[in-house]
């Protein structure tokens, strides 16, 4: 059992505020009969409707994922491609926190709690995302302060963010870069690099918040314990 207006944001419909909004109104029918208690417990077997409309609930699932190269960050693909979702054997509707690039690797949460996954996805939270680039050239001091300034991409001038240099490898010319950044724009890491003039060859997500893919081979996952998620909520709320 779980407080009604959890439930209801989970369901991704609003936020917890808002739901306690709509119970508080009268806009809350559990199995057909009004609720404005704000402490009521429901079952993923009730029915809840607000405002005459059926809202989905199911009980949650929280997967962490080491996503491979070549499969995209949806639920379906138009061009028939392999997604995330293909990965995982669950009946719940998941769909993936954030975005990863087609070839971009590592770290990514699935889950049908559209709750964590809203507030993991604000940058308000800052929640911070670990970041592993090779990029070509050689990555200098000068362009790592550009970085964790903020720069402009798409007209949108990015966070600070921390940026250090890992290595550098002489005999293909290239830098291991580690980047972390709380934001999650559009392919943020490739075009914060294109802005100060280097290409990134590789992109691989070490971490999200405290989560990271150390155990997980590519293309496996694992099921986030209670205590994890419960540490993920608290570090939305810091
Ligand atoms: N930034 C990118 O450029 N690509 C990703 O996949 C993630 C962050």
């Amino acid at each position: 059992m779980e407080r009604l207006q959890k439930i209801i944001a989970q369901s991704g419909y609003c936020s917890r505020r808002k739901a306690e909004e709509l119970i508080s109104c009268g806009n809350v029918r559990v199995n057909g009969k009004i609720v404005t208690e704000l402490g009521t417990k429901v079952d993923y077997a009730d029915t809840i409707t607000i405002n005459g409309k059926v809202i989905d609930i199911e009980p949650k699932e929280y997967i962490l994922l080491n996503k491979p190269r070549g499969v995209v960050t949806t639920t379906s693909d138009d061009k028939g491609r392999k997604t995330v979702i293909d990965l995982i054997d669950s009946d719940k509707r998941l769909y993936p926190v954030g975005r990863l690039d087609y070839d971009t690797t590592g770290a990514l949460i699935l889950t049908n709690d559209g709750e964590l996954a809203n507030l993991l996805m604000h940058p308000r939270n800052k929640i911070d995302k670990v970041y592993i680039a090779k990029v070509a050239g050689f990555f200098d001091k000068t362009n790592a302060l550009k970085l964790s300034n903020g720069v402009y991409i798409d007209g949108f001038k990015t966070a600070k963010s921390f940026v250090k240099l890992k290595k550098y490898d002489k005999d293909t010319n290239s830098s291991i870069v580690e980047i972390i950044i709380h934001e999650g724009k559009n392919h943020q890491v490739k075009k914060m690099f294109e802005s100060v003039g280097y290409k990134v060859l590789k992109l691989k997500r070490e971490k999200i918040g405290f989560l990271d893919v150390k155990n997980l081979k590519s293309g496996e996952y694992r099921y986030l314990s209670l205590k994890e998620i419960k540490k993920l909520y608290a570090e939305t709320k810091k």
